[in-house]
């Protein structure tokens, strides 16, 4: 069957280099999922590859869930071409809750996360990237866009799942992984990823979540958080999360 014969299109919700998300429904079922379907035929293998990394992780309470990959036959693509279906029950990405960037004027911003919402992120987010971990596998892009929240409605508000996973490296590839500026652990500057980036990755996006900022390009050195009720304890912690020092990092995740 093919990706029209069986969903359709309710409304775009995210647009990458390789692949745009679309909101969609089951026509057979009216389940509502998420497909993300490649823009060019170049990038058909890269997305077949995010749907065959994610389906290791399907023991994970804290990655996205796959439903399905369906051909989706579009002219000028390979009949082999992939749309992969995922799981959706009214969440929204994190980069949703936060100013569009630090470039903004420093108002104060409501609702903040507050720290005990950020320990309980900072544990699920330690839990998912484990499982991607222990695959051998690097996720090397995490950040506020690519980290759903459940929805209340459904009394999953406060849990998270890791999602986007176009930019992974197994730790047998030989992969550039440069991830995104301004959540960009210092080694990947030069297109190296280890297990500790994610642990940055982690970092920066409790800092940027503390903060109710996202971060760009021209965003700076990462500030660490002032709030003043955001103890210490964790603040050493995103300090320590976004060190260049490796053994550092791992100390900082300890402090969450
Ligand atoms: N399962 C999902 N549930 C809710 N939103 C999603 C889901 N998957 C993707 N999205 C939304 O679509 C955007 C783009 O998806 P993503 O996998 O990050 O693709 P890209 O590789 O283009 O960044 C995300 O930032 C998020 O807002
Ligand atoms: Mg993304």
């Amino acid at each position: 069957m093919d990706f029209r014969d069986k969903y359709q299109i309710v409304q775009m919700i995210g647009r990458g280099l390789c692949s745009t998300a679309f909101l969609v429904t089951n026509k057979y079922t009216d389940q509502i999922c998420v497909a993300k379907r490649t823009r060019e035929p170049k990038f058909s293998r890269l997305i077949e590859r995010e749907a065959g990394i994610i389906e290791l992780m399907h023991e994970s309470q804290s990655v996205v869930e796959l439903i399905e990959t369906i051909q989706d036959r579009k002219v000028g693509f390979s009949r082999h071409n992939k749309a992969i279906i995922l799981g959706y029950s009214g969440q929204k990405c994190l980069a949703m809750f936060l100013k569009k960037s630090d470039m903004e004027p420093d108002t104060h911003i409501e609702p903040r996360f507050s720290q005990r919402e950020l320990s309980f992120y900072a544990a699920q987010l330690i839990s998912g990237i484990s499982h991607v971990h222990a695959h051998g596998y690097i996720h090397g892009d995490l950040k506020p866009s690519n980290i759903i929240r459940g929805d209340h409605v459904l009394r999953r508000q406060n849990y998270l799942r890791i999602i986007d996973f176009s930019g992974c490296r197994h730790l047998h590839e030989v992969r550039e992984c440069h991830g995104t500026l301004g959540y960009q652990a210092s080694e990947q500057k030069n297109g190296i990823t280890t297990f500790e980036t994610d642990y940055y990755g982690i970092g920066v996006t409790l800092n940027s979540l503390a903060e109710g900022r996202m971060r760009s390009r021209m965003s700076g050195p990462v500030g660490i958080t002032k709030r003043s009720d955001i103890s210490d304890k964790f603040k050493e912690g995103l300090s320590l999360s976004m060190s260049d020092n490796h053994e550092d990092r791992i100390k900082g995740l300890h402090l969450f």
